[in-house]
């Protein structure tokens, strides 16, 4: 892998959690490999007062907090590239220190005019930020390279992101623009690329003839963890739903592309997404299923309900758990339904996508008691990254008894030593100038369009409810009755309860 050119990183938002937790830790791990340029100045930015000295001491508990990489001995000098900028980013004034900041790290690191600005902010800055580096001429290419990266979300709706799309794109072009969403950065999703693509015995079955149904599941044991003000304003739909499942369910449904170039693979993005069935208002209450975790005990615990938690209102009806069922209306997927569900305090963490195949069209061997296989291939995303087959074979002995055996493939018997973090990938990327995993601005805005429908019922009509559901179960009850067929049932990867409750390991 070659190094980037000379550029400086300016992290927006530099005292906050993101900084500490993901962005430092990766940026310093790409630094160990020496991936970074060899002039290269890391410029933290918020409006917190500190110095250089004490920005560095900050980032150097972080390393050791939130450590990606084993290799320890490069902190200061990686260190030694890092400065901080208190600014106060809403004052368009204040943007003509950062100018003079910048300067002179340029001449100090030899460094021309390359820049990427890293908004790690609330994303009520997202339209300012780009608008007063404008002002200031600092989105300008002449003298070198400037992008952006913006966190997620992108609005709040599809018209507060038509908004901000506009105040961005009046002063910066969109090739400029980094729209970052994490799970892209995740080496299984990539995978689902090289899994579908790099071999010759899936694709020919990947479509409606072979495939019943295609289902996603993002579960998380924890709850929102002190971030209840920023979800009261979210809830799952828009945090986990609109970016990271349905990004998902694009690589998993969309056309093969022509080449690994970045509009190439956009491009097929966007047509599979563009081509979901808009689900009517008066649809929103059968194929959409909201809940909200409750006061509940596990494991002998007692945990709190959402509704308890801080920055929550006692009587909030934002959702903690999503479930959705959907078409996409193209030749390959004509007719197959395709189920997504999120939630936090759910039984485990776990990330995995599942293929359903049709079954076979005789059932051959039920006379001998045995029901013919439901074969499944998982994608597991996270943890345990890895694949797993699930078909029938026959169980040794007289007559023809069918059992469902399991090949299973874990990512860790690759003896490639580390996965890189989804943000090392991504700021890796970003350097280099390689937007394919990035989020284009038209996909944002149809995902946004295909979500109006479930957003606004859920705000206005008062009649779909909202499932209480116990922290360490799997939801509502209510979103089995999403999945079509007698046959079918979700997929619930840790169906081994323990004794005393209802959590457990996978
Ligand atoms: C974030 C959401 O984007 O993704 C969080 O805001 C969620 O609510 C997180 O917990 C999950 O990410 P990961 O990588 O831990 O699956």
């Amino acid at each position: 892998m070659n190094k980037p050119s000379a550029h400086i990183f300016v992290i927006f938002g530099a005292s906050g959690d993101l900084t500490k937790r993901k962005l430092i830790p990766a940026i310093y791990s790409l630094f160990v490999q020496n991936l970074l340029p060899d002039s290269f100045a890391l410029l933290g930015v918020s409006r917190t007062n500190l110095d250089d000295e004490a920005f560095r001491h900050n980032m150097k508990t972080a390393l050791s907090e939130f450590r990606e990489i084993e290799d320890h001995t490069k902190e200061d000098e990686f260190l030694n590239k890092v400065y901080y900028q208190s600014v106060n980013t809403e004052d368009v004034n204040d943007y003509r220190t950062l100018k003079k900041r910048l300067q002179e790290l340029r001449v100090k690191h030899e460094i021309s005019g390359n820049a990427i600005y890293y908004l790690s902010t609330p994303p009520s800055l997202y339209g300012v930020i780009p608008k007063n580096l404008a002002a200031h001429k600092l989105n300008d290419e002449s003298g070198g390279w400037k992008r952006l990266i913006i966190e997620k979300p992108f609005g709040y709706d599809l018209a507060s992101a038509e908004k901000l799309k506009q105040e961005i794109l009046d002063s910066w072009n969109e090739n400029q623009i980094y729209r970052i969403d994490h799970y892209l950065g995740k080496e299984t999703v990539q995978n689902l690329l090289v899994t579908r693509f790099s071999n010759g015995i899936f694709e020919p079955l990947w479509n409606r003839n072979f495939i019943d149904h295609v289902e996603v599941t993002s579960a998380e044991s924890i709850g929102v963890e002190g971030r209840g003000g920023y979800y009261e304003s979210s809830g799952a739909l828009r945090d986990m739903v609109q970016n990271h499942l349905l990004q998902i369910v694009a690589l998993v449904a969309m056309e093969p592309p022509t080449s690994l170039e970045a509009d190439s693979i956009r491009n097929e993005i966007l047509k599979v997404i563009q081509s979901f069935r808009p689900i009517k208002p008066e649809d929103v209450k059968s194929v959409a299923i909201r809940g909200q975790y409750i006061a509940s005990k596990v494991k002998g615990e007692q945990l709190i309900g959402y509704r308890e938690e801080k920055g929550v209102a006692q009587n909030s009806t934002t959702e903690t758990f999503a479930a959705l069922k959907f078409y996409i209306d193209n030749w390959r997927w004509g007719g197959i339904p395709f189920y997504i569900r999120t939630g936090k305090r759910l039984p485990t963490r776990v990330n995995e996508v599942v293929i359903h195949f049709k079954q076979t069209p005789h059932f051959l061997f039920k006379k001998n008691g045995s029901v013919n296989s439901h074969n499944q291939l998982v994608i597991r995303i996270q943890p345990d990254e890895g694949i797993l087959l699930k078909f029938g074979m026959k169980i040794p002995g007289q007559g023809f008894d069918v059992q469902t055996v399991n090949m299973d493939f874990h990512y860790s018997d690759l003896s490639v030593g580390r996965i890189p973090s989804a943000y090392e990938r991504l700021i890796y990327d970003s350097m280099k100038g390689d937007s394919t995993l990035f989020a284009r601005t038209e996909e944002v805005m149809a995902l946004w369009k295909f979500l109006t429908p479930i957003l606004d019922a859920w705000k206005s009509e008062k009649d779909i409810p909202l499932f209480g559901y116990p922290s360490g179960s799997w939801g509502p009850e209510k979103t089995d009755d999403l999945i079509e067929g007698k046959m079918m049932t979700w997929r619930y990867p840790c169906k081994n309860l323990s004794d005393d409750g209802i959590y457990c390991e996978l």
